[in-house]
């Protein structure tokens, strides 16, 4: 079985890419650009396939599925840092619609017999009310940023080549996620990064934060990918899944944590860049409708997430 990731370099390609490695016969596909890191990928890369492709290239794009002719599709690959949306608006609107309407055109122009997974996210829902949550896919779009605006864009491409044309899309809204390679930016890895730094002298004993009132519903990484893997195997096609933890916790628990797993006594600054023009403030997932035909819910504790991260920055700054 072939399966093709798109963005197979970035945090949760590279995991999904060693699940699949570790299932019996499947051959791993991955998309990658000049400038992708290959830090992620570097203890499998003698066992993946990785081929050159921006995906904002449509010729490009069409040439490499006519190449791969993949089962499963993985399109993980977008701008998915939200403050860089606001900075860059135009640039994670192409970006991100472009590129899935290349896969899908593709996947149509060729005719592949391919099923196709969009990563969307919960951001999608963006301002969600107190008695909404736990919130059920059902609930209503309410973006917040250019980057959730994006991923509504993707997520409704996905529905409707399903529609016009039955190709198997499914759409994926997974919740937050981390764990060890998490991209510096984004708040578990940033947070503990500046905690190992603090530890080994490198920085003033004091760590830099934005808005701590945020409530985030957080999973491990490694159980996002194995979800997504269900999704493509048991989902309906056109439908649309939730993954998330079922748990929210504000920014501060979270920095509590992290501060928790530390000897160092270290000060707490807020700054003021550091906050957003408007932050998603609640985010928990109800995802029983991917439990009730794939038995899929979150495994791996946070606090094992969290110290495994931890280590990881450890062993880098
Ligand atoms: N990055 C960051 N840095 N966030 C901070 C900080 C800080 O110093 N201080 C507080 N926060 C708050 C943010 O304001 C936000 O409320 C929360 O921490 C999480 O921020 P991020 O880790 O940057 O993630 P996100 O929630 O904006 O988006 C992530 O999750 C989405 C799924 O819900 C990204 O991974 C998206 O790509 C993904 O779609």
């Amino acid at each position: 079985m072939r399966i093709l990731i798109t963005g197979i370099t970035g945090f949760v390609g590279s995991h999904l890419a060693e699940y699949a490695l570790d299932k019996e016969g499947v051959e791993v596909f991955g998309t990658v650009r000049w400038r992708s890191r290959m830090d992620n990928v570097e203890d499998i890369q003698d066992r993946i396939h990785l081929i050159d492709c921006d995906l904002r290239d449509n010729v490009a794009v069409k040439n490499t599925l006519d190449e791969v002719r993949p089962e499963y599709i993985f399109h993980l690959a977008a701008q998915s840092f939200v403050p860089t949306s606001w900075k860059a608006p135009a640039e994670t609107l192409t970006t991100n619609i472009i590129s899935e309407l290349n896969l899908l055109e593709s996947i149509r122009d060729l005719k592949l017999d391919t099923r196709i997974q969009v990563a969307g996210s919960s951001e999608e829902y963006g301002l969600v009310f107190e008695d909404e949550a736990p919130i059920k896919e059902d609930n209503p779009l309410r973006p917040l940023s250019p980057y959730a605006v994006s991923k509504v864009a993707q997520d409704y491409l996905a529905y409707q080549y399903n529609q016009s044309y039955g190709i198997f899309t499914v759409r994926t809204r997974a919740f937050n996620h981390t764990g060890p390679r998490r991209g510096q930016v984004f708040v578990t890895s940033d947070f503990s990064r500046q905690v190992a730094l603090i530890e080994k002298g490198k920085k003033e004993p004091v760590i830099e934060v934005g808005n701590l009132e945020a409530r985030r519903d957080f999973s491990d990484v490694r159980d996002i990918v194995r979800g997504y893997w269900l999704c493509l195997e048991k989902g309906e096609p056109g439908e649309v899944y939730n993954l998330g933890s079922g748990k929210a916790i504000t920014i501060q628990e979270l920095l509590d944590l992290i501060l928790s797993m530390s000897d160092v006594e270290i000060e707490v600054r807020r700054m003021p860049e550091r906050m957003r023009p408007s932050d998603v403030e609640l985010l928990l997932c109800d995802y029983g409708k991917l439990n009730r035909i794939s038995g899929w819910k979150p495994e791996i504790p946070f606090e094992q997430t969290v110290r495994d991260l931890m280590n990881y920055w450890r062993e880098r700054v």
